[in-house]
């Protein structure tokens, strides 16, 4: 007989920031124990389900989640004790019993994600399979995710020097991960020295392992990056190409434009997406999140009309994981990929959902961390499971990030799994490319 759930517990732990998060342990009739944790971000959509904080001015500055932990023993495990280890069916028993749908705000998004992904774990001992296995929603569909690695920080993440948040590098010219993963550090070394070079001060690392140095304009990112490419040896735009994540949202004004303080201009959304093609005629750039604001649904179907055919045009504070935001993206033509992080939804199963519904409406998918995270290298399973065949994780330094990495070259040494290095754009509603 399957083993039954029998026990949950919630932990309040700390998370890369030091803020507080959820941690839940799921224990089986058969003794299996499994954990999972919930990240969180820093610079959140504002369509993201909730995360439950306890808003205690006492503890933390309000961010504990004793509350969130409340409810994974006091109301979760009332209602799951006695399942069996079906992450689907769990989920689903959650999703009723919080009664809000997307926004979980009956139980807390941390709360639901922290046990969904205990249960998945536990599932996936129980079946004696790993769990990139287990999480497969198609025989066949595993596979190893291409890196899209932060090598400079801005915005939210690091003390909004420039305003736009991520600099990152997809390595394509190397024909397995671990290849990709060795120049990609190569690059991220180089990084530094171009920086020192140029005179921009490198003091510590950003919020997700990258440098963050104080830089005179967010094209100064781009050609310090172009650069570390070059000089670490390798062929922009054919080894390496450029991804950013404008995450634009986050300088908005009240009047609808976007103050790019550090490029000394105000820029209307027609204007903002004239600079990003100058830029990406310019430099390698293959991918570029959030260019716009996350609910200037008109800008975003100017932006895909315009570079679309070009450009991996990935929605993050856009979509927030939610099926129902990347729907209205493919009925108005906005974006070509999903960024998908399992905490803007809240459960394992629409995670996947959201992901197989990319794979139909011919989105690309990108699997990505938050900016918060633990040593939990849950993610680097999904990414394999589910095929999406990228994963953005932050950079190559401090563990939280390397766990996922690391997991990835176990994974990779471990089983026969196809790995893609090509840089694709996506085929977007079914269009031809
Ligand atoms: P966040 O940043 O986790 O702080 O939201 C990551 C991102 O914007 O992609
Ligand atoms: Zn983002």
């Amino acid at each position: 007989m399957a083993p039954l759930i029998e026990a949950l517990r919630g932990y309040e732990i700390l998370d890369s920031r030091g803020n507080p998060t959820v941690a839940a342990r799921v224990t089986l009739s058969s003794g299996v124990q499994a954990i999972g944790h919930a990240p969180s971000g820093a610079s959140t959509g504002k369509h993201e389900a909730l995360e439950l904080r306890d808003k205690d001015p006492r503890r933390y500055g309000g961010k504990g989640v004793l509350g969130a932990v409340r409810n994974i023993e006091e109301a979760i495990l009332p209602a799951l004790r006695g399942m069996p280890a079906e992450v689907g069916a769990v989920d689903a028993r959650m999703i009723e019993l919080d009664g809000t749908f997307v926004r979980k705000s009956g139980l807390g998004a941390n709360a639901m994600l922290a046990v969904s992904c205990a249960v998945a774990r536990a599932a996936a001992i129980v079946s004696g399979e790993p769990l990139w296995r287990s999480l497969e929603m198609a025989k066949g569909r595993a596979a190893l995710p291409l890196p899209m690695v932060n090598i400079l920080s801005g915005g939210l993440h690091a003390g909004r020097h420039i305003e736009f948040q991520d600099f990152l590098v997809m390595g394509h010219g190397f024909g397995t991960y671990a290849e990709t993963l060795h120049a990609t550090v190569q690059v991220h070394r180089q990084a530094r020295v171009v920086l020192e070079k140029r005179g921009y001060p490198v003091s510590g690392v950003a919020d997700e392992g990258g440098w963050g140095p104080s830089l005179p304009s967010n094209e100064a990112a781009l050609q310090v990056v172009t650069e570390a490419i070059e000089d670490a040896g390798y062929r922009s735009g054919e080894d390496f190409s450029i991804a950013l994540d404008v995450a634009a949202s986050h300088f908005h004004t009240a009047d609808g434009r976007y103050a790019l303080k550090s490029e000394e201009r105000v820029l209307s959304a027609s204007e903002m997406i004239s600079l990003l093609e100058r830029w990406a005629g310019a430099y390698p750039i293959f991918s570029i999140e959030d260019a716009l604001e996350e609910d200037d649904w008109e800008g975003w179907r100017e932006l895909t009309a315009r570079l679309g055919s070009k450009l991996q045009l990935v929605g993050d504070d856009l979509f927030t994981t939610n099926p129902r935001r990347v729907q209205r993206g493919a009925d108005l033509r906005a974006a070509n990929a999903v960024l998908v992080k399992m905490n803007q939804i809240g459960t394992v199963t629409e995670t996947l959902e959201v992901l197989e519904m990319a794979r139909t409406l011919g989105y690309g998918a990108v699997v990505s961390a938050r900016s918060g995270e633990t040593e939990d290298s849950f993610l680097a399973d999904l990414a394999v499971g589910s095929g999406a065949g990228q994963i953005k994780i932050g950079s190559i330094t401090r563990s939280e990030r390397l766990a996922k990495y690391n997991r990835l070259l176990e994974i990779e040494k471990d089983e026969r799994l196809p790995y893609s290095n090509k840089l694709m754009v996506p085929r977007q509603f079914g269009a031809p490319q």
